[in-house]
């Protein structure tokens, strides 16, 4: 057996996750949904641990119910940690490691305030998610999922010199809003391999990118009015909600893409859904919407140029294997008062 079906049998069989080690004396942590088994395992090596073994995120009453008393939660991303959850845990909750590299499902503030140390995922899933990122840029500006239809709806009569046509991407300028890790790995792919020019945002410039891209950094405004397309990488919190508004959709191109693989809150969906009907932008990628998952009757849904991932940046084996050792690694570290490997700051 390779290492992914390995993973995947690991992730399939519900028995393994009913597990509790129930030493007397041993902390008490909840994970909040089905991770590698392997992580899993070290954690059990050293606590009382209690699984979330559904698909689907615990309701919020059951959730409350199930960290009350825990020294630890190994929290995911659909899971709001917020001071009242906090204060039912209880004062001997120590550490809230997050699986993922975002973390606005935590009240930071909160849980400085009661000593608690929280943890995320960085740096793991930056290639992955980049990727996403590419590959929603390819389905979008080469109409990809709409071929595939036609095909699986028999509806491909023949080769047609207007069928489908799209969007050359070579020698494009793509916007990079928030210059992180997840950003430059996206720049870098479409510099190198599309000879993209760079241009990004970012509270502070960034000489290593700008020397390695040639990239520029300039203001928002500017960047929506330059690029071909635009690529969402900045962290989601109340200065960013809805970044991507009515207004600031009309200061792009006619021809540009907009993607988006940080967090669904930064994009006004209302707007989009205008400017994407009224052709003020030419399409959009996205890998995450608010909420998740996107309503049925979200009119996103109906929009062929709008192509939609059910937030799926990361989600590849060896990258959900490394963000779940980063994530107990943080558990264990905050259990034992030490500072997390990778605490959010
Ligand atoms: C993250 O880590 O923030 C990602 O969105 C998870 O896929």
């Amino acid at each position: 057996m390779n290492a992914a079906d390995a993973m995947a049998v690991d992730c399939d069989d519900p028995s393994r996750f009913l597990v509790s080690c129930g030493a007397m004396m041993k902390k008490r942590v909840f994970v909040g949904r089905r991770i590698p088994q392997s992580a899993i395992d070290r954690l059990i090596a050293n606590c009382d641990v209690e699984i979330w073994p559904d698909e689907l995120p615990p309701p919020r009453d059951i959730l409350l119910q199930k960290v009350s008393g825990c020294d630890g939660i190994l929290s995911m991303l659909s899971d709001r940690m917020d001071g009242e959850l906090m204060d039912v845990a209880g004062p001997q909750l120590k550490v809230i490691s997050n699986y993922a590299v975002g973390y606005n499902n935590i009240d930071v503030a909160a849980a400085t305030k009661r000593g608690i140390q929280v943890g995320n995922t960085p740096g793991v899933l930056s290639e992955a998610t980049a990727d996403i990122g590419v590959a929603l840029v390819l389905a979008t500006a080469r109409r990809i999922p709409e071929g595939i239809d036609e095909v699986r709806q028999l509806k491909w009569k023949t080769w047609s010199p207007t069928a489908m046509l799209g969007l050359d991407l070579l020698g494009k300028t793509v916007g990079v809003v928030g210059m992180g890790r997840i950003g430059l790995a996206f720049a870098r792919r479409l510099h190198f391999g599309w000879q993209m020019k760079v241009v990004y945002t970012s509270r502070s410039p960034k000489p290593d990118v700008e020397s390695e891209l040639s990239a520029q950094r300039l203001e928002l405004g500017q960047l929506l009015e330059q690029s071909d397309i635009v690529s969402l990488h900045a962290d989601y919190n109340p200065t960013t909600h809805h970044l991507i508004n009515a207004s600031t959709l009309q200061r792009m191109k006619p021809s540009a893409i907009l993607i988006n693989t940080a967090r669904g809150g930064l994009v006004d969906q209302e707007a989009l859904f205008d400017a994407l009907n009224q052709g003020t932008i030419w399409g959009a990628g996205l890998d995450v919407t608010d909420p998740e998952p996107l309503p049925d009757v979200s009119p996103l849904r109906t929009l062929p140029r709008c192509v939609i991932l059910p937030h799926i940046g990361s989600s590849t084996y060896q990258t959900r294997q490394a963000m779940a050792d980063i994530a107990v690694d943080n558990v264990l570290a905050g259990l034992s008062g030490q500072p997390l490997p990778h605490r959010v700051s």
